[in-house]
């Protein structure tokens, strides 16, 4: 590879601030990115111009959490609800990830990120199941960040795939019943095998759930911030780990632990 090429592909690497400690980061962050409308809204602009922002939020957190050692990160991108929106919205949306996706696999493979969809990918257009199917497969060997990208993900439909999947290895008579336990229910998850998440980030104040990771956000730490999801930035990751370290989780027992 020449030199200028090399220059090209390099970027700055974020240091982790003094605030933070090394040794008691969230292996797994997951984040719910909202306000991009109203993002838009306070400018005069239309909704879609926050999601193309909130693209660029994205693209900086991924690489924060990346630099500063954070091993997975899991973002709702779309809901299974977000069909109710208007339908133009929706297409922006499809438009939008399909072009991401084509424009950043290089830089994904490149840095090393591990990529995923998480969701039901059978009803979106067949370009982008196309390009996640090709993004997903030729990252799949990636030693860096699990990146994790919930689109047409709801935790209920989530957990009623997972009983069908066993019901249906119970009806051939491979599974009994009362094998099912925690651990075999969770393998039937789309997040199989990606330990659960230890933050969860709401962005623009909403104090919900979104029907976000039902079952894997038992005992995350909730962050939630005012910050609208296009102007989530350093500072206000920072905050909401410095937020996370701050914390005492107990896990039902007596005993804190920390972070
Ligand atoms: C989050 O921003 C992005 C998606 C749900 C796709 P919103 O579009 O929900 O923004 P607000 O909540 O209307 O401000
Ligand atoms: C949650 O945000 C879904 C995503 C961020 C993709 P919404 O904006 O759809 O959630 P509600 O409607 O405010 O609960
Ligand atoms: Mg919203």
């Amino acid at each position: 590879m020449s030199r200028a090429l090399a220059t090209n592909h390099d970027r700055t690497r974020h240091t982790l601030p003094a605030s933070l400690d090394a040794a008691r980061l969230p292996a797994h962050v997951a984040v719910i990115m909202d306000g991009n409308g109203r993002w838009a809204r306070q400018r005069g602009l239309p909704r879609v111009m926050g999601h193309r922002e909130g693209v660029e939020a994205l693209k900086r957190t991924l690489r924060l959490c990346s630099d500063w050692g954070i091993g997975a990160l899991t973002a709702y991108a779309f809901s299974t609800e977000n069909w109710n929106r208007p339908g133009e919205e929706v297409t922006f949306l499809m438009t939008l990830f399909e072009r991401v996706l084509a424009r950043e696999l290089e830089a994904l493979e490149r840095e090393q990120v591990r990529i995923r969809f998480l969701g039901d990918l059978e009803p979106l257009p067949s370009g982008l199941r196309q390009l996640i199917a090709d993004a997903t497969e030729r990252t799949a060997a990636n030693a860096g960040i699990h990146f994790n990208v919930c689109t047409n993900y709801g935790g209920r439909a989530e957990l009623v795939r997972a009983a069908r999947r066993l019901a249906a290895r119970v009806a051939t008579g491979e599974l009994d019943p009362t094998q099912i336990d925690e651990t075999l229910f969770a393998a039937e998850l789309h997040t199989a095998g990606e330990r659960d998440p230890d933050l969860l980030i709401r962005t623009s104040g909403e104090q919900r759930i979104s029907n976000f990771l039902l079952w894997q956000l038992a005992y995350a730490e909730l962050h939630i911030t005012e910050v609208l999801w296009p102007d989530f930035d350093e500072a206000a990751l920072e905050a909401a780990l410095r937020d996370y370290q701050s914390r005492q989780r107990r896990f039902g027992g007596v005993e804190a632990i920390l972070p």
